[in-house]
């Protein structure tokens, strides 16, 4: 079949084509030099793909031209239903070294990756912005059901049923994973606030080290208003069929604190007592706007 299912994989709801594929995710041979981003949906991640791209090409923007964001920063779960092939097949025979997303919470990834010692970069975003961006998302795309409203869908984020699981879950194991692996963990709102200070801390990471010129260039290049006229990095070279930016466009506000946009007085009172609960005894601090 060549339908998206959603499979619960220990208790974790993912898109996939069938049982087989996600054995055939487990076993993905990872190299030592894989640079792996890892993040949940909606947490800027393709924002942090186009800064590893420009950092990887040295700011050259041509480069980071040659194809659309997941064929330059290939999915490692994820085979589109409308492609032959993995675009993750494609991508490995030709990138290196070789930059992978993925949406895997961590105690799901291949154990390779672990073993390899692979550098992973988490982005987290705070869950009542993801909620919103989330909730958008499943209306723009085919590849998720169509929530009713945002009633309905907060239902669905609260209780983690939504692809990916919970929110609360993700970031807090990434967030425990950083302490026995090599991940830097940043924050959304962090990116949004002081570009220059994250991307310099990403360098550092990765052992980089770009020119003044260089570095303007790539927090020009990934701000949001040039990435949301690039059609390179915006997602319109899907199928209509798959995203319809016409409902609502995959770069869509690129904002801390549009939740409260969406958020009712009531809505929000619950979230945060739920929210307490479900932090309860974790040191991540998340900022709701800037
Ligand atoms: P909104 O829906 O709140 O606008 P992901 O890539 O993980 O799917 O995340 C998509 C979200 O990141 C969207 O959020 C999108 O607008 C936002 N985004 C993408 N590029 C961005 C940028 N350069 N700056 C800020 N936000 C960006």
């Amino acid at each position: 079949s060549t339908k998206l299912n959603i499979l619960e994989i220990d208790g974790v709801p993912l898109l996939l084509l069938s049982k087989e594929m996600w054995d055939e995710i487990c076993n993905f041979p990872a190299r030592p030099d894989d640079l792996i981003l890892a993040t949940y949906p909606k947490s800027g991640t393709t924002w942090m793909q186009e800064i590893l791209d420009m950092i990887q090409n040295d700011g050259d923007v041509k480069k980071c031209k040659r194809g659309g964001p997941l064929e330059r920063y290939p999915f490692l779960e994820l085979k589109f239903p409308h492609k032959e092939k993995k675009d993750l097949e494609i991508a490995l025979e030709t990138s290196s070294p070789r930059l992978i997303k993925t949406h895997l919470p961590s105690h799901l990834v291949p154990p390779s990756i672990w073993k390899e010692n692979c550098k992973i970069i988490y982005v987290a975003r705070n869950a009542k912005d993801c909620l919103v961006s989330y909730y958008h998302f499943h209306r723009m795309t085919s590849l998720l059901y169509d929530p009713q409203n945002l009633e309905e869908f907060y239902e669905e984020f609260m209780s983690g049923k939504v692809v990916y699981g919970s929110w609360f879950d993700h970031v807090k194991g990434w967030w425990a994973a950083k302490d026995t692996h090599q991940i830097l963990y940043l924050f959304y709102e962090d990116i949004k606030k002081d570009p220059k200070r994250e991307i310099e801390k990403i360098l550092k990471f990765l052992e980089k080290d770009v020119s003044e010129e260089v570095l303007n260039k790539i927090i020009y290049h990934t701000s949001f208003d040039v990435m949301k006229q690039n059609p390179m990095a915006n997602y319109t070279t899907l199928p209509t069929s798959i995203m319809d930016h016409s409902i609502s466009p995959f770069m869509r506000k690129g904002m801390p604190g549009d939740w409260k946009n969406y958020f009712t007085v009531a809505q929000n009172e619950e979230f945060d007592k739920d929210y307490q609960k479900k932090m309860a005894g974790s040191t991540l601090n998340f900022r709701t706007e800037i």
